[in-house]
């Protein structure tokens, strides 16, 4: 799955939103988060984040690893 991270907080630019085929990118109150069973990796929300936001989950940089649980725990709660 594709993985939104920290940049997104309280950006919530929404171009990502726009690009994907499946519409499995969902707002949260401060950031949008990806479906981890929806996302088919297609990559194309990803270079449409203006600030960078958006990594393929074995790519997050350092220190933003923890996104992963944080986007599919979003999913968990609802
Ligand atoms: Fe949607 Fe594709 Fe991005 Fe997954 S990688 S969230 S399917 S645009
Ligand atoms: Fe957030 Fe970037 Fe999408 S700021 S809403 S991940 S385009």
């Amino acid at each position: 799955t594709y993985v939104i991270s920290a940049s997104c907080v309280d950006v919530k630019d929404r171009s990502c939103v726009e690009e994907c085929p499946v519409d499995c990118i969902y707002e949260g109150t401060r950031m949008l988060y990806v479906h981890p069973e929806e996302c088919v990796d297609c990559g194309a929300c990803e270079p449409v984040c203006p600030v960078e936001a958006i990594y393929y989950e074995d790519d997050l940089p350092a220190g933003q690893e923890d996104f992963l649980a944080v986007n599919t725990g979003f999913f968990d709660d609802l």
